[in-house]
This record gives structure tokens, C-alpha cells and sequence, in this order.
């Protein structure tokens, strides 16, 4: 069954009853305006899926009740009704966004019908944006990378999950890929074609975040002039995204709480019941098991929210994901920047893999635009991420090398290091020079002077 809110405008009471009463007993929310400027009013405060309303009222006609029905919300069906000698201005009135028209006498089952019709369009045209759009290019897991055993254990997890209806909490550092994943969720479950709305509870306080959750009836407090309809029931058979759920204050987690176990809220300012149907999932960076013992965020609530977990690991942790990952991100900013830039040398690969990303792949993902914005040729040199240098992880917590405990002399550490990066490199001059930092010459001469040699460069020459 399709329903929604409607709004009813027409001078004849009559009329407007019997049409409110067929709709009332559809399921829609019904309000009626008996003139022009009283149908603005509404307009302003309610949000509309459907507005019927006459063309010939006195002062404010039907015309300008389409024209601002339509700023408000362009996907308002609005279907007119017309008197003798009004047909004209109905036609024109499509050219104004009118979904339909018809000319009294009509018959409730032919209002009906032209009402559920104009609904089904509107859902079309959502389902068309959604395809067309980018959201589920971005929120699925094909644009998850990573073959690493720990992130492979997470993919098996994630496919077990998305199809069920349960709540799942994210967790993992920052720029883990924590919304990412998320969405892709989202976007494979069977509540794919409903909403997918998130919201961070860090960005926004008590008040302001209870709001933007549960909404809000106009005067609800000074400064809400306007109703206004809340996250959970925008998210209504879709799914609600609660990111930085750790930062929630422990009376909006009351009523989130309530919200879960009851599947109802009431807007804030507002007496009636809202029924609701959403699956939660949470993020967050915070170890929310202390929270919960040191009394700063629910226990209860942490259960309900965490019925399965998905710990995103660290980059560090899985650095086999690394070379994937910068290839994934250089095709795609070499893509979009319209560079030639194609590969990334072993030297600054070597880099890459070295450096310990605090910030994760998000980190890794600004480094790499970075890089290909800079890149001149068609590959990207050490040089090209020298800014990394001053990043302070670049070493990492473990030292370069380990010196054994006689000591060594600092020829043949310099021997072992030039040999290593040559094997490295497989052997090719040019590429172990750029991993150190020096020239081909000097690499050139420290191999004479090592008096290094490999079949390779014999058969090269
Ligand atoms: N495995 C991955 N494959 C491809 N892109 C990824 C991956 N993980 C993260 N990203 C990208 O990294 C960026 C950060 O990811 P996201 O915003 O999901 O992280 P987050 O964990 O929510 O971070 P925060 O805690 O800071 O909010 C995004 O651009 C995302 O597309
Ligand atoms: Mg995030």
C-alpha cells in the first residue's frame, strides 16, 4: 500500500471531506486548507508527498500553491482539480511540475488512482537517481581493497552480516574505512533500496543531536520555527549510520535505547507515537568497553548496538594491503587528474610500506593524490613523496638496523646495505640508487668499489 502526508485544497467543504475521508482511510496523514494562503502556510510546515488542490480560489489561486509546493519540495506529486473553464490553466499548470489534472465532477476512485499513480512515478525517479548515482559506486565492497589475512577475515564476516537484520558496530582507527563499510553493508542488504542516512553524534550536542535524530514539531523550542522530520525516520526500512557513537551524552543514549527495544520515539515537542523499522550501525575509535566501565556510555545500550562486531585493523597491521591499495588510489587520482601517471617505483613503493600511517588509508589515499598531482613522468619517484620525509612516522617505532653486539664497522654496514638494496631491486642499479637516495654514479662506483658483481649485469651488457 502507498501512502504518505496530503494535503487537501479547495473552498468546498464538501468535496474536501469526501476526498479527505478516502484518503484518511487509505492510511495517509490528511490535512486540509480551504483557501490559498492558508495551504502555504501548511506547506511550510509539514512535508508533503502528495497536495490536491482547486485552480480557481479567491486571492490565492491553485497555480501558486503548485509553484511553492514544488520550491519546497520538488518531489511532491501535486494533482489539480479544475472547474468549467479552468482546463486551460490545468494544462499550464504541468508546465508548473503538476503531475496530473482532472476536471470536476470526478469520481473518488478516479483521484485515487491518479494519486497512487503519481506516487509509483515519484518511487521510480528515486530508484533511477539512486542507480545513476554515485553512492553505490562508492559504498561497495568491490571498492574494498585488500587481500590481507586480517582484512580477508573481515570480508568473510561482512558477507555473513549484510543480508541479516542485526546491529553491527564498527570498529578501527581513524580512516580505516569505517563508513565504507558501512555503506557497502547497507547497499548489499535487502534494505538496499531504502535509505541509507547517517549521522555524527561527535559533530552535534544533546540538544541539537536529539533533534536531528528523533525531529522535532514547530516551537518545540525557541528557534524551531519549522517541524522538522528526524534521522530515524528518514532512515525508515533503510538503515540508520550512528558514526562516533562513543561521543553520544548518556541521555540521548537513553532515548537511542529506547528507540531499539521499542521501535518508537515521539518527535521532540511532539505527543504522538512514531513506529519505526531501522537497522543500526555504529561506528567508532574509541575502546567502548572502557567507556562502558568507567560509566560514560551505557551498558546496556553497548549490548544492543553490538551484536556483531567488525574490527577494522590498522594499516601497520596488514601492510601486505599497501602496494594494492596505492595502485588502487594512483589509478583512480590518475584517472580523475587526467595524468599518464602509471606506476610507482620500487624505491617509493619501498617507502610506502615503511611508513607506519597514523591516519590509515585515508592517509594513504591523500598521499597518493598528492603524489600523482605532483608527478611530472609516468611514474612516481621517491622524490615525488619526499614531503614524507617530515612526517614524523616515517621510521616507525622499530630502528632501521640492528647492530650485533661486537659492533661493526661502518664499510661493511655500508657494503651489507648497498648489497640488500640491490637484491631488493632485483638487482637493477638504477632502482636500488633511488631507494638510498643516491645517484646512479655513486651507486655506480660503490659497487666497483665493493667489487660487487651478479649475472645479470653481464648478460645485460
Ligand atoms: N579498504 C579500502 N579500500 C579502498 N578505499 C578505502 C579502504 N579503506 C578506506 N578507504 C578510503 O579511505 C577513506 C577513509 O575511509 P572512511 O571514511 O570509511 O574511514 P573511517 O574509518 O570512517 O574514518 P574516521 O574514523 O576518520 O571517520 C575513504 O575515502 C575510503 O573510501
Ligand atoms: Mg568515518
Amino acid at each position: 500500500m502507498i501512502s504518505g502526508r496530503i494535503l487537501i485544497v479547495d473552498d468546498n467543504v464538501s468535496l474536501r471531506e469526501s476526498l479527505a475521508a478516502v484518503f484518511l482511510a487509505e492510511g495517509f496523514i490528511v490535512d486540509q486548507a480551504e483557501d490559498g494562503g492558508l495551504a502555504i502556510e501548511k506547506l511550510g510546515q509539514n512535508n508533503y508527498d502528495v497536495v490536491i488542490t482547486d485552480i480557481k480560489m479567491p486571492k490565492i489561486g491553485g497555480i501558486d500553491v503548485l509553484k511553492e509546493a514544488k520550491k519546497l519540495n520538488p518531489s511532491t506529486v501535486v494533482v489539480m482539480m479544475t472547474g468549467y473553464g479552468t482546463v486551460e490553466s490545468a494544462v499550464e499548470a504541468m508546465k508548473f511540475g503538476a503531475y496530473d489534472y482532472l476536471q470536476k465532477p470526478f469520481s473518488m476512485e478516479e483521484m485515487q488512482l491518479r494519486v497512487v499513480n503519481g506516487l509509483k512515478m515519484r518511487h521510480y525517479e528515486h530508484e533511477l537517481t539512486y542507480l545513476r548515482g554515485e553512492r553505490n559506486i562508492i559504498y561497495h565492497f568491490d571498492n574494498f581493497i585488500g587481500e590481507s589475512p586480517s582484512i580477508k577475515k573481515v570480508f568473510a564476516t561482512l558477507k555473513k552480516v549484510s543480508r541479516s537484520n542485526a546491529s553491527i558496530m564498527i570498529t578501527g582507527e581513524t580512516g580505516t574505512g569505517k563508513e565504507l563499510v558501512a555503506g557497502a553493508i547497507h547497499y548489499s542488504s535487502q534494505r538496499s533500496k531504502n535509505s541509507f542516512v547517517k549521522v555524527n553524534c561527535a559533530a552535534l550536542h544533546d540538544n541539537l543531536l536529539e533533534s536531528e535524530l528523533f525531529g522535532h514539531e514547530k516551537g518545540a523550542y525557541t528557534g524551531a520555527v519549522k517541524q522538522r522530520i528526524g534521522r530515524f525516520e528518514q532512515a525508515h526500512r533503510g538503515t540508520l549510520f550512528l558514526d562516533e557513537i562513543g561521543d553520544m551524552s548518556l541521555s540521548t543514549q537513553a532515548k537511542v535505547l529506547r528507540v531499539i527495544q521499542e521501535k518508537e520515539f515521539e518527535r521532540l515537542g511532539g505527543g504522538r507515537t512514531i513506529k519505526v523499522d531501522v537497522r543500526i550501525i555504529s561506528a567508532t575509535n574509541k575502546e567502548l568497553p572502557l567507556e562502558v566501565q568507567n560509566k560514560a556510555f551505557r551498558e546496556d545500550l553497548y549490548f544492543r548496538l553490538n551484536v556483531i562486531t567488525i574490527k577494522i585493523p590498522a594499516l601497520r597491521e596488514r601492510k601486505e594491503d599497501i602496494p594494492l591499495l596505492a595502485d588502487y588510489f594512483l589509478k583512480k587520482f590518475a584517472g580523475d587528474l587526467k595524468k599518464s601517471v602509471r606506476l610507482i617505483s620500487p624505491g617509493a613503493m619501498s617507502l610506502l610500506k615503511r611508513y607506519q600511517w597514523p591516519g590509515n588509508v585515508r592517509e594513504l589515499e591523500n598521499c597518493l593524490e598528492r603524489a600523482v598531482l605532483m608527478c611530472e613522468g609516468s611514474e612516481i619517484k621517491r622524490e615525488e613523496l619526499s614531503f614524507m620525509e617530515d612526517m614524523e612516522a616515517v621510521n616507525g617505532d622499530a630502528p632501521a638496523v640492528k647492530i650485533p653486539p661486537s659492533g661493526i664497522l661502518l664499510k661493511d654496514m655500508e657494503k651489507s646495505l648497498v648489497v640488500e638494496t640491490l637484491k631488493m631491486c632485483n638487482w637493477i642499479q638504477k632502482d636500488a640508487a633511488e631507494m638510498l637516495g643516491i645517484s646512479k654514479r655513486v651507486m655506480n662506483y660503490k659497487v666497483k668499489q665493493y667489487n660487487l658483481s651478479n649475472p645479470r649485469w653481464i648478460k645485460n651488457k
